[in-house]
């Protein structure tokens, strides 16, 4: 046995003894939340699916935003404008993420007990944690930008409020677009929440139906100015063909030094060859309206089928993150920077 494998055993040992315990004193608190968290289930549920789809909203970005939550609530991602969104947001229940969620939350706060998908992780070595590292990776890439660019725009924004967390004190203008239903219910939530929003464009569109790049320029958006499109879990659920176009067309609008940040799913991981939870899942989204139609071809070189996509698109890569991919999982997401070619 060599001198380092001798030094992991006890380490490991040790890690999983924690892990035990951590284990052992995360199971009575989570006795005590089973009423709660049977009264919260029915209650979400009942909210997000039969209210959400009552009102016609999309139901993806619902679940987009109880991340956002678990998040905050976590302290892995601070996130208190969406924690204060959800609490006057019609279709979510702030008590039933914590009724449901509320034992790991505090067994994470007393003796750091922390469920594997709630983590932020580096993107190339976790596949469970890919819902909250994702945004992690969309923070890093506003960062990136947010002092060079004079214009943000998020062509299927749903319940993101990443532009308000990061204006505050920059001279930029934000367009976000978005079914009308999903945003009349947005605005209508950030105002009762009292969350200041009159420095965006809020722009209702149907991609399938108008041209979504017409809205914008009517909007104000200038060609001429540094832009950064957010383009976050949207290509997903749109045709193929819409995605190329969508694509074209962000070149298009593209000035010197604009930058397209989106993610993809691989055709592997919409199959179900990767995850039986994700297809779950997507039959969800099927049932409240939202089919998945979207996902490109990575098992060969996914950082080359990638790239080869977005050049038929007119765009260069710049970026490149593929999650998973140190752990040894067969390509499933990735998030990409471009720039027009
Ligand atoms: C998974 S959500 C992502 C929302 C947001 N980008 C986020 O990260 O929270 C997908 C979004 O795309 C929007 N979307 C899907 N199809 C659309 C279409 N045809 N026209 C406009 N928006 C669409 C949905 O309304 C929804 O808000």
């Amino acid at each position: 046995m060599t001198h380092s494998k001798a030094k992991k055993q006890p380490q490991g040992i040790i890690l999983n003894l924690i892990r035990f315990f951590q284990i052992a004193l995360y199971i009575p608190i989570q006795i005590i939340f089973i009423p709660f968290a049977f009264i919260g289930l029915i209650l979400g549920i009942y909210k997000e699916m039969r209210i959400g789809k009552k009102m016609g909203i999309s139901f993806s970005a619902i679940k987009t935003l109880q991340y956002r939550w678990s998040g905050h609530y976590f302290n892995v991602r601070l996130d208190s404008l969406s924690v204060a969104f959800i609490k006057k947001f019609p279709c979510e229940s702030h008590f039933g993420l914590w009724s449901i969620l509320g034992a790991l939350v505090i067994s994470k706060r007393l003796f750091g007990f922390t469920p594997s998908a709630i983590k932020l992780v580096e993107p190339e070595k976790t596949f469970d944690a890919t819902a909250i590292t994702r945004l992690g990776v969309f923070d890093r890439i506003v960062d990136k930008h947010i002092h060079e660019i004079e214009q943000l725009v998020l062509p299927g924004v749903g319940f993101d409020l990443i532009a308000l967390n990061y204006i505050k004190n920059e001279k930029i203008k934000v367009f976000e677009l978005d079914q009308v239903n999903t945003l009349n219910v947005k605005v209508d939530t950030l105002r009762k929440a009292g969350i200041e929003h009159d420095t965006i464009s809020f722009i209702p569109v149907d991609y399938e139906n108008e041209s979504w790049t017409e809205k914008l320029l009517e909007a104000g958006f200038d060609k001429s100015k540094k832009t950064l499109f957010l383009w976050q879990s949207v290509s997903l659920f749109l045709e193929p063909e819409m995605v190329r176009d969508s694509l074209r067309k962000m070149a298009d609008l593209c000035s010197e030094g604009s930058v397209i940040a989106q993610d993809f799913y691989s055709k592997a991981f919409l199959s179900g060859e990767i995850s039986k939870m994700a297809i779950k899942q997507f039959k969800i989204f099927e049932k409240q309206g939202e089919t998945t139609k979207f996902a490109l071809e990575m098992s060969e070189d996914p950082e080359l089928a990638v790239g080869k996509f977005l050049k038929d698109c007119g765009l260069k890569m710049k970026e490149y993150i593929q999650f998973g991919k140190e752990i040894g999982i067969k390509p499933f997401y990735c998030i990409v920077e471009a720039e027009k070619l």
